[in-house]
């Protein structure tokens, strides 16, 4: 389908030139088990390490440490059941703090947790989105196991302060394990794994322009997680089953893309948000407060007394690809954490878009976006 503005890349970017790339020769090329000793195998064991150096390079971490997955969800899956289920199995009560800000592949795991035991804190972010370092830090209990922090919300995109939290938790006493998802930070900050001194960090390669279907978790060497998937003991025991070579050739091009595009791409990001902000038409409204610290390249509107299904649909057909905001949870009307910070009811939330911009987005789709809005909330 031809469409004049897909402003969606949060929810998924579109493949870089790059990518499509490397896939195309990937496809044409033999691919066999990378387990296999024969000199098929060992190329595409060779393609496999190469893309895990491209991605521990876009994260700051060593080759050693970067686990591939399914992508994000099973990354935070593994991030939290690694380190939770051998407590829970071992019948003790761990305590785990996360904030309302979280991804479903978060919360809703870190909730299924909780009837075999798991005390869990959700921290609230204040009225800016971002929570607070000492909310953290005062949450901490001496059976604290593990803090699970999202580095930039994917509703709202702010930014949290999680070099501050990863810092801190170094030199505290308990020394609960950190779990960063950066599955957005990474497309617009500077948080890497190494930064935000994190345990365990999650990103995906659809996010950033790679295929769908396969991300990382980035894992602190010497850490103690127990495997989701046992099997074979591909990923040096930590994720079996045979590496999607493919996917992982694709995100590895993705992440060495990005890392060489990232300034300007910050750049231009920066630009479009302002340059939509100063032209949005009566009956829009930006929901962060103007100084929070954001991830530029995702935007909250609240289309005032609209429902934002009914928005995103009217501008779908004049080809404005926009999100309905993940603003209420999934299956309820309830407001979000985020949203809710932002002073919105439930009613209020459900008229929240979400805008984002990805790599090849340009000035002309800020433009095509604009008219789209101001015809769809005059309707
Ligand atoms: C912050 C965050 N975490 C995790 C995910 C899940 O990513 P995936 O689609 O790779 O499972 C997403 C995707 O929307 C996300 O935005």
């Amino acid at each position: 389908m031809t469409h004049a503005a897909y402003l969606d890349n949060a929810a998924s970017a579109p493949l870089r030139p790059e990518v499509l790339k490397t896939l195309e020769a990937h496809l044409r090329h033999p691919d066999a088990n990378p387990s296999a000793i024969h000199a098929l195998g060992q190329e595409a064991r060779k393609r496999v390490e190469r893309a895990r150096k491209e991605v521990a390079d876009l994260v700051q971490a060593d080759v050693s440490e970067v686990v591939f997955t399914s992508g994000a969800t099973e990354a935070n899956n593994l991030a939290i059941r690694g380190v939770l289920e051998p407590l829970l199995d071992a019948g003790r009560r761990p305590h785990v703090i996360t904030s309302a800000l979280e991804h479903a592949s978060v919360i809703k795991t870190l909730e299924s947790l909780v009837a075999r035991g798991l005390e869990l804190t959700v921290i609230p972010p204040g009225t800016d989105g971002v929570i607070r370092v000492e909310d953290v830090l005062g949450a901490i209990r001496p059976e604290t196991a593990l803090v699970s922090i999202t580095a930039v919300s994917n509703e709202v995109g702010s930014r949290q302060p999680v070099e501050a939290i990863g810092a801190a938790l170094r030199r505290s006493v308990s020394r609960p394990m950190f779990h960063v998802d950066a599955v957005q930070a990474i497309v617009s900050t500077d948080v890497t794994f190494a930064t935000a001194k994190a345990d365990l960090f999650t990103i995906s390669a659809h996010k950033i322009g790679g295929p769908k279907g396969v991300g990382a978790l980035v894992v602190r060497r010497g850490s103690d997680l127990s495997a989701i998937l046992t099997g074979g003991g591909q990923e040096s025991g930590r994720r079996s089953g045979t590496e999607n070579t493919f996917g992982i050739s694709g995100f590895g091009t993705a992440a060495s893309a990005l890392v060489a595009a990232r300034e300007r791409e910050i750049a231009s990001y920066r630009k479009l948000r302002g340059s939509l902000l100063g032209r949005l038409p009566a009956g829009a409204r930006q929901i962060m407060p103007a100084d929070s610290p954001v991830a530029p390249h995702i935007l909250a509107l609240e289309c005032i007394g609209k429902e934002n299904d009914w928005i995103v649909l009217l501008m779908s057909r004049e080809g404005v690809m926009v999100a309905a905001g993940s603003a209420c949870k999934s299956g309820s009307r309830e407001a979000s954490g985020a949203v809710k910070a932002m002073g919105l009811d439930d009613q209020g939330a459900r008229s929240v878009i979400r805008v984002s911009f990805g790599h090849a987005t340009d000035e002309k789709d800020v433009d095509a976006f604009i008219d789209a809005l101001s015809r769809s909330l005059a309707r």
